[in-house]
């Protein structure tokens, strides 16, 4: 099963179900929002829809929520008029405007200032925007997607977010699930990456040794397909032959090898604290002051783990 253009591996049956509703949702024009982990392949999947669907032809465009400003941001989305900010010399046309026949990628939506969620918020539902200090009607024909990592509805529940504009982007929504929650995927994709690494590195041939694959599959790749690729990446520039070892893998994957020994169980503080809390926000359905209070910490510093740990 795969697109034209993308290949998407989908060994385990999750993944399976992903790509059927990327070619449900491919030819609707609704805005999709896509959940999931850092490095899970949310923007992957976005990529995949766009290809699937009438738009395929268009280009992907993708705005970087997080890391524009938001008059830069909201410039760049729907334009702005002559002297709509000081330095707006000449009317600008926004992105809304120039890819209308397109599929217009929002990554990291929750990142969005509240007067962009504004704006937005009336391109869901009216379909119309104007530019930057501008009064013309501009229709929306894009197709939108937006993609998150954070918990959107926790972040209603903080006032960082509007629930109005949560439940129109919770319409059609996909959550990714992990890699290790799928873990069929793993030699699947380690064997499809590893191919195209081994190509562009000098060495096509090269091939996962069974112990190797044994860590790949049983290692939790909190940092999903992304770290399994850079993972194949350093070991294939670091290592030689055609054979990829188990030696040629990180020592905290590796250590999975050591399941016998007495120091089987040892594991450090960090993966004991990432995990406590991963368990008390699943516990507490995030509710952030509840998970605090059990894990013994302030609010403060839960928020700030939350983030360190890649889950906002
Ligand atoms: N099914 C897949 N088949 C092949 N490659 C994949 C697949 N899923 C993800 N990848 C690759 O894994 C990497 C991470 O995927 P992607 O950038 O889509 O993750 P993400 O969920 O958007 O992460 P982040 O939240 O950090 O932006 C990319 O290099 C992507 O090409
Ligand atoms: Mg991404």
């Amino acid at each position: 099963m795969a697109s034209e253009r993308l290949p998407w591996i989908c060994k385990d049956p999750a993944s399976q179900r992903l790509f059927e509703l990327a070619e449900r949702v491919a030819p609707v024009p609704a805005t999709v929002l896509i959940t999931g982990e850092r490095g899970a392949g949310k923007d992957y999947l976005a990529r995949l829809i766009h290809e699937l669907g009438p738009r395929r032809d268009t280009p992907y465009i993708k705005i970087e929520c997080e890391s524009l400003p938001p008059p830069l941001l909201e410039s760049e989305l729907f334009g702005h008029e002559r002297g709509a900010f000081p330095g707006a010399a000449e009317r600008k046309p926004g992105r809304f405007e120039l890819d209308a026949k397109s599929t217009i990628v929002l990554d990291e939506v929750a990142a969005l200032a509240a007067s962009t969620q504004a704006r937005l918020l009336r391109v869901m539902e009216e379909r119309v925007f104007e530019r930057l200090g501008g009064k013309e009607h501009l229709r929306v024909e894009a197709r939108i997607i937006a993609l998150t990592n954070a918990d959107l509805a926790t972040a209603v529940k903080e006032g960082r977010f509007r629930e109005d504009l949560y439940y129109r982007l919770d319409l059609v929504k996909i959550w990714m699930p992990p890699l290790r929650e799928r873990r069929a995927d793993i030699l699947a994709l380690a064997e499809h990456l590893l191919a195209g690494i081994g190509a562009t590195h000098g060495r096509p041939k090269i091939r996962l040794s069974e112990v190797a694959k044994g860590v790949l599959e049983k290692y939790r790749w909190p940092g999903n397909v992304r770290e399994l690729r850079d993972t194949l990446k350093e070991a294939v520039i670091c290592g030689q032959g055609e054979t990829l070892e188990a030696e040629h893998l990180p020592a905290h994957m590796r250590a999975i090898l050591d399941g016998n020994r007495p120091e089987a169980g040892a594991r450090s503080l960090e993966d004991v604290e990432r995990e406590a809390i991963e368990a008390t926000l699943k516990a507490t359905r995030n509710q952030i002051g509840r998970s605090a209070k059990i894990l013994g910490i302030s609010r403060k510093t839960l928020l700030e783990k939350r983030k360190k740990y890649g889950w906002v």
